[in-house]
């Protein structure tokens, strides 16, 4: 009776997750392309501000929102390259290369490097740690440059836009 209890509990969860996915409206790959793109440019300007607000002897506890903002896209960041909308498959224009699901182990796991240090950064910026957040924003830089040398089609420099 238990085991059958069991069963059914399991079959009835089986068809609810059914139902979920045929209910849920999802995202087309094109709007994917375009929210990735949208907080990536929307990061360029966040970790560029970072750079500046340091140059100008800003403090580091005002910039902790922005600094957490980047950690939290970053955890995002895989989902919003699902298959096929690589550059290419889509009519949206997209520098996204194919090795991100062709070793999609190693895209995740500069994703979490990128994870990683934006949330060091905003650790840092808690604390107010003038030195040690400049030196971190070095390796966030290091974390973008060094997926979009594999990853990402097109110019590797700094943003123009
Ligand atoms: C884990 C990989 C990864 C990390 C980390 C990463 N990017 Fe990217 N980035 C990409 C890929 C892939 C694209 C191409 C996306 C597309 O065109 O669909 C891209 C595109 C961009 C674009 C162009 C967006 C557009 O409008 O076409 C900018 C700007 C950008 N990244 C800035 C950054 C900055 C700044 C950082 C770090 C603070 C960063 N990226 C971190 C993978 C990454």
């Amino acid at each position: 009776m238990k085991s059958l209890m069991v069963l059914s509990a399991g079959v009835i969860g089986l068809a609810a997750v059914g139902l979920s996915q045929q209910n849920s409206p999802g995202v087309s790959g094109v709007d994917a392309i375009a929210a990735r793109q949208a907080s990536l440019d929307m990061s360029s300007l966040a970790f560029h501000s970072l750079g500046e607000a340091m140059k100008a002897g800003e403090e580091p506890k005002n910039f902790a929102y922005a600094a957490a903002a980047l950690a939290k896209w970053a955890k995002a960041l895989p989902a919003m390259f699902p298959a096929g909308t690589g550059q290419g498959e889509t009519p949206a224009f997209s520098q996204a290369r194919p090795a991100i699901w062709k070793n999609r182990a190693g895209f995740e796991k500069a994703a979490a490097y990128y994870a990683e240090t934006t949330q060091q950064l905003a650790a840092l910026a808690r604390a107010n740690d003038s030195p040690g957040f400049t030196k971190q924003l070095e390796a966030v830089n290091q974390a973008c440059a060094s997926c979009h040398a594999i990853y990402k089609a097109g110019d590797q420099g700094p943003p123009k836009k």
